[in-house]
C-alpha cells in the first residue's frame, strides 16, 4: 500500500454547466449577503446553462437563506 495516497473529494456540484457547488451557494449566502435568487443566478451563473438544475439551486439556496433568518422581537429567546 502506498503511504502517500490521498483521497481528494471534489465538492458537490448542485449546476455542473456552471460549475456551481454547493459549497459556492453557502459562501454566496452567509459571506457575500445574498438574499434573492436573481442575485445568486446574477453572482455564479447556476442554472442558466442547460436549465436542469434549477429546482435544486433554488432549493439548495432557499435552505440557506433560513438559516439566516433573524430572530423575531419578542420571540422565546429575547424574552428577559
Ligand atoms: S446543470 Fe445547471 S444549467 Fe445545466
Amino acid at each position: 500500500m502506498d503511504d502517500n495516497f490521498v483521497i481528494i473529494q471534489r465538492p458537490r456540484l448542485i449546476c455542473e454547466c456552471k460549475n456551481v457547488s454547493l459549497q459556492k451557494i453557502q459562501e454566496e449566502v452567509h459571506v457575500h449577503g445574498v438574499r434573492t435568487l436573481k442575485d445568486l443566478v446574477l453572482r455564479t451563473r447556476a442554472s442558466t446553462g442547460c436549465g436542469s438544475c434549477a429546482s435544486a439551486v433554488r432549493e439548495a439556496f432557499e435552505t440557506e437563506l433560513t438559516k439566516t433568518a433573524p430572530e423575531l422581537p419578542g420571540s422565546a429567546d429575547n424574552e428577559p
